[in-house]
């Protein structure tokens, strides 16, 4: 059955896979029934938007992003609120991002309000398939990647932009209980001047080795800068907040660390709260100092997959540094419960952050049957 909606080819597939239970959700493994996807060529430009069964890609072995990694991605989320509508969160800034991450990399820039209609489509078709159980969602995963096939070192004339979706439960095991963290020491995750601040796949790449090294029960692992291996930068899933004496104090955006939807969010909140915080240079030293004095009284990650994640411990060599005697701080709570409240539209947002999405699924069921 195949339509054009929008300008937007839309070929629906008639065998719907079997839905998750909704409370036995893990993060990314289960994908719907359909995916959203473009390409772009030197001479069209980007063309052919469609929505398409879920499927493999039929790529050449010599397609340049297996070789030279020219990849970018974003995530974010669709939640049901309990009116049973769909919404997203800010996905203006993820498109955004995503046209930061493809300046770094040479992509060609996508036209974000397309991007946003197109994944409004998409959601709308596959709403179905977003979770009802509390704390899970439709996870969204907007990327593109070069399908030249071409050895040569150079930015690839040919690409594909690809939505594909996954309902998900808790991103880390230990859902809004708090996680343990290492401090990496002998690896970095990039620096100034790198790809840092891109959304890319190499940069997740560069973080895996320290990941494994790190000891059993270990969450993620914490980087600091790549150059003097001082300054605290972020989790890699996530942009860290530390409350010292009152204030919450996030790492300053400098170049290497991901401008996080969440970490944005979060510093809206508490300034509308009037809780002091401070976008800076924060050193691992200073850190240390605040709980050897006793004023280190929160940690807490924030991200579209982590949402708000407090660290009950970091583990640096042989020292364990306990935060808040292992509990979730009351901030933590707060941005937790307030992030999810205006996701789930079960609280007032007075940001203006959620976006409706239409149900399309039976409107297009209708006109293609
Ligand atoms: C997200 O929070 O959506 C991310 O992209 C982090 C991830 C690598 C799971």
């Amino acid at each position: 059955m195949e339509e054009e909606q929008q300008g937007i080819r839309t070929e629906i597939c008639s065998s719907g896979k079997e839905k998750p239970k909704s409370d036995q959700l893990e993060f990314g493994t289960i994908f719907t029934d359909h995916m959203f996807m473009m390409d772009y060529t030197a001479d069209k430009g980007w063309h052919d938007p469609r929505i398409v069964p879920y499927e493999p890609l039929n790529i050449e072995p010599s397609a340049m992003v297996f070789h030279y990694g020219q990849s970018v991605f974003e995530g974010m989320k669709a939640y049901l609120t309990s009116d049973g509508d769909a919404q997203l969160f800010r996905p203006q800034r993820n498109f955004s991002r995503m046209n930061h991450s493809n300046s770094r990399l040479c992509i060609p820039p996508i036209d974000e309000a397309f991007a946003l209609k197109a994944l409004k489509q998409l959601v709308g078709l596959e709403k179905d398939w977003i979770p009802e159980a509390e704390g899970t969602s439709l996870y969204i995963r907007p990327f593109i990647i070069s399908t030249e096939a071409f050895l040569g070192v150079a930015p690839s004339s040919h690409y594909k932009f690809i939505i594909i979706l996954s309902p998900v439960g808790a991103y880390y095991k230990e859902g809004i209980n708090p996680v343990k963290i290492a401090v990496e020491h002998d690896y970095v995750r990039t620096v100034k001047g790198g790809t840092g601040e891109a959304k890319t796949g190499g940069n997740y790449a560069a973080s895996l080795k320290a990941q494994e090294m790190a000891a059993e029960g270990i969450a993620q692992v914490l980087w600091l800068d790549g150059v003097e291996r001082k300054y605290i930068e972020e989790v890699g899933s996530m942009n860290v907040f530390f409350k010292i004496d009152g204030t919450v104090v996030t790492p300053a955006l400098n170049g290497s660390i991901l401008e996080g939807v969440t970490r944005n969010s979060v510093i809206q909140l508490l300034k509308y709260w009037n809780v002091p915080v401070e976008e800076r240079k924060l050193s691992m030293e200073e850190v240390i100092q605040a709980h050897k004095d006793g004023k280190l009284e929160e940690a807490f990650g924030a991200g579209t997959a982590a949402v708000i994640s407090p660290i009950g411990e970091l583990v640096r060599g042989e020292k364990h540094i306990e935060i808040n005697e292992g509990n979730t701080g009351a901030i933590a709570k707060r941005l937790y419960d307030t992030l999810t409240g205006i996701q789930y539209g079960k609280i007032e947002d007075p940001f203006d952050w959620v976006e409706k999405v239409k149900d399309l699924k039976q409107t297009t069921l209708k006109a293609s049957g």
